[in-house]
C-alpha cells in the first residue's frame, strides 16, 4: 500500500511515540513526533544529545518497533517484503562504528559491495571514487590499524558505496576535520543534484550547511527535536531554510 504523497516524500513520520523502559525508568523518548522529508533534499536532525536523533533513524530504518505511529520510506513500510529498506536501497552510517577490525578498507567495501550485489567492476569504480571523495588511506589499510575518524570514513564509504536513494547518516562528520566536512557536504549536495538522493543526516553543526554554499537545491530542512532535561527546549518545528535569498 503507498499514499499518493509518498511520490513526493521519501520519509514519512506520524505520531511517532516511542519509550524506552518500564517503571521509574521509563523513558519517552519520542513524543507523537510528525516528519515529512521530501524526496531529493537534506534533512537535518537537530537537538541536543539523548533527545531521541538516533532512536528515529532507527525507527525509520525499520530496527526498531515504535510504540504508536506510521512510518513510510519511499512510499512503503519499512521491512515491507521485497522492499529494500533495510536493505540496498538505504545507505545507513550508524553513530557507533561497526566494522571489521581485521578486514582491509579494501575487503571491507567488497563486503558491503557484495551484500549488496553490485557488479564487479561498478564496485571497483565506486570504491576508487569513495577512497578519493574521503580521503582515506591506501586500501590495503587494516581496518583496525586506522584512527578514529578514519574509520568514521570508512563507515560512511560502507553507506554509500552501493549508491543508495535513501542515505541515513548519523552524525556523519563528527571527528573530520573542517575542510574535509567541506568536501563531504559538496559532495552529499551533488547527489542531491545529480541522483535525487534523500539523505537524512544528524549534526550537532548547524554551521557546517550554511558553509556548504548551496546553490542547486532550493531549501535544506531541519527538524529541531526538543530536549527532555530542561534548558534548550524547542518545539519540534520544522524550520525551512532557504539558502536562495
Ligand atoms: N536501548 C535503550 N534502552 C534504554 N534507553 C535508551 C536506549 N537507547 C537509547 N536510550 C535512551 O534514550 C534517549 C535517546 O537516545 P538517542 O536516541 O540515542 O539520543 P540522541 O541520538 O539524540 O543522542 C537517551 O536518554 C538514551 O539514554
Ligand atoms: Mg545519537
Amino acid at each position: 500500500m503507498t499514499q499518493d504523497s509518498d511520490v513526493v516524500a521519501a520519509v514519512r513520520c506520524i505520531n511517532i511515540k516511542k519509550h524506552y523502559g518500564r517503571g521509574t525508568s521509563r523513558l519517552e523518548v519520542l513524543q507523537n513526533l510528525n516528519m515529512l522529508v521530501p524526496r531529493g533534499t537534506i534533512y537535518g536532525l537537530l537537538g541536543p544529545s539523548g533527545c531521541g536523533k538516533t532512536t528515529l533513524l532507527r525507527c525509520i530504518l525499520g530496527r526498531l518497533s515504535m510504540d504508536q505511529g506510521t512510518i513510510w520510506t519511499l512510499g512503503k513500510a519499512p521491512g515491507t517484503r521485497g522492499h529494500g529498506i533495510p536493505g540496498s536501497m538505504v545507505g545507513y552510517m550508524p553513530q557507533e562504528t561497526a566494522l571489521y577490525e581485521d578486514f582491509t578498507i579494501s575487503e571491507t567495501l567488497n563486503y558491503f559491495g557484495t551484500i549488496h550485489r553490485m557488479p564487479k567492476d561498478v564496485l571497483k569504480a565506486r570504491k576508487a571514487f569513495l577512497i578519493s571523495l574521503l580521503d582515506l588511506p591506501s586500501m590495503k589499510s587494516m581496518v583496525g590499524n586506522l584512527s578514529g575518524g578514519q574509520k568514521r570514513r570508512v563507515s560512511f564509504a560502507a553507506a554509500l558505496v552501493q549508491s543508495p536513494p535513501l542515505l541515513i547518516l548519523d552524525e556523519p562528520t563528527v571527528g573530520v576535520d573542517p575542510l574535509l566536512r567541506m568536501r563531504i557536504w559538496e559532495h552529499l549536495l551533488e547527489f542531491v543534484k545529480d541522483w535525487n538522493t534523500t539523505i537524512i543526516l544528524t549534526t550537532h553543526y548547524i554551521e557546517e550547511a550554511r558553509q556548504a554554499n548551496i546553490k542547486f537545491i532550493s531549501s535544506l530542512f531541519y527538524h529541531v527535536l526538543p530536549g527532555r532535561m530542561g534548558g534548550l527546549i524547542i518545539s519540534p518545528t520544522m524550520l525551512k531554510i532557504n539558502y536562495r535569498d
